[in-house]
């Protein structure tokens, strides 16, 4: 089979998982990040590090270097951190009140806005002129406290997230403080931790202490056309989450909320290479609650679980790239959120094709 008539449309009930070469192929990956990670939004920050003029935050979308910068105008900026010069850094880490960005390798320095203002000793320069200088500049979108940016033009960020202000209503997420950020690195794909994610059918195999929590035969998994939503109902200790909703939304490609009673946690999956990702892990919690207790049995708890999926996914890896396997047949009561990710998925690569 040709990888081009493994991305024709599957319905649901006849719906194979991607085959075993979309988690092992350099070229694959290569093609993802052209027409994944490119053209579709990422979680690039979180407003809380871009308040103020000159604030900044630093990402990398598909392997292009970002400077998230609030400008002197109020305006939310992603500009290219590489600069005009020689390629050399505007920004290593993230910083606040920044009055313009000079760049670490030989100085040349631009506006919050991204033109080149000064550049030392270039007098001598034939024709050199810096007004018509300056950083490139991705889109940019907020939501939530939660900024997002894509290089090529991706969907309308109201129509990714269509729907999920109504359905968290009772979660004021604007208002929740970033905590903390962990980082995991881990030995799969990133297609593959996704796929973990989107189904609940390995939680009662996988994740003892999280089923005890969670309603399996509740659990229900729901469609939009660029995200999904997993619920469950959550009965916990009241000094872990109490009782309420679990709400598990992805983003396609690669963004997870999680949102329990009383906290925020994102996820964004980054690939590193075709059998290794890493998933940061920011926490927020709701403006005035302080309640280390809670965060650290928060944290501990996540840690857990994470631990179960990290297992299970490098496993899974190494099975995928074993030449045992090609592709199996998806649950469709249990893995309707997987089977909607590899279609979103076929279709980005199609489009490509
Ligand atoms: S690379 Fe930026 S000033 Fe030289
Ligand atoms: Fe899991």
């Amino acid at each position: 089979m040709s990888i081009e008539s493994e991305l024709l449309p599957q319905a649901l009930e006849d719906a194979f998982a991607l085959p075993a070469t979309f988690y092992t192929n350099p070229q694959i990956a290569a093609r993802e990040r052209d027409c994944v990670f490119a053209r579709h939004w990422q979680l690039v920050a979180h407003v809380d590090q871009v308040r103020e003029a000159g604030d900044h935050a630093i990402a990398e979308v598909a392997g292009v270097p970002l400077l998230i910068v609030r400008g002197d105008d109020g305006e939310l900026r992603a500009l290219h951190n590489v600069c005009r010069h020689r390629a050399g850094p505007l920004a290593t880490c993230e910083g606040r009140g920044a009055k313009a960005l000079r760049c670490k390798y030989h100085g040349w320095t631009y506006r919050l806005d991204g033109q080149l203002r000064s550049a030392p000793e270039m007098e001598g320069a034939c024709g050199f002129d810096a007004s018509a200088i300056r950083l490139p500049q991705a889109r940019v979108a907020q939501w939530q406290n939660l900024v997002f940016a894509a290089l090529e033009s991706p969907p309308a960020i109201t129509d990714v997230l269509a729907g999920i202000d109504a359905r968290i209503g009772a979660h004021p997420l604007a208002s929740y403080v970033f905590d903390r950020r962990t980082r995991y690195e881990i030995g799969c794909n990133w297609k593959a931790y996704v796929d973990n994610y989107l189904e609940g059918y390995h939680v009662p195999h996988i994740h003892p202490a999280l089923n005890r929590m969670l309603d399996y035969r509740s659990y229900t998994t729901t469609l939009a056309p660029w995200h999904s939503l997993q619920f469950s109902p959550l009965e916990s200790a009241d000094a872990l989450y109490g009782n309420g909703d679990a709400l598990y939304y992805f983003i396609w490609p690669n963004i997870m909320l999680n949102i329990l009673p009383g906290r925020l946690q994102t996820n964004r999956v980054v690939p590193l290479a075709p059998d290794r990702c890493r998933v940061d892990f920011d926490y927020f919690y709701p403006a005035g609650r302080n309640d280390a207790a809670h965060r650290t049995q928060d944290e501990a708890f996540s840690d857990e679980v994470q631990r179960e999926d990290i297992a299970i996914c490098e496993l899974v890896q190494h099975r995928l790239a074993s030449g045992s396997y090609t592709a199996g047949r998806l649950n469709p009561r249990r893995e309707s959120g997987v089977w909607h990710f590899h279609e979103m998925y076929r279709a980005a690569l199609r489009a490509d094709a």
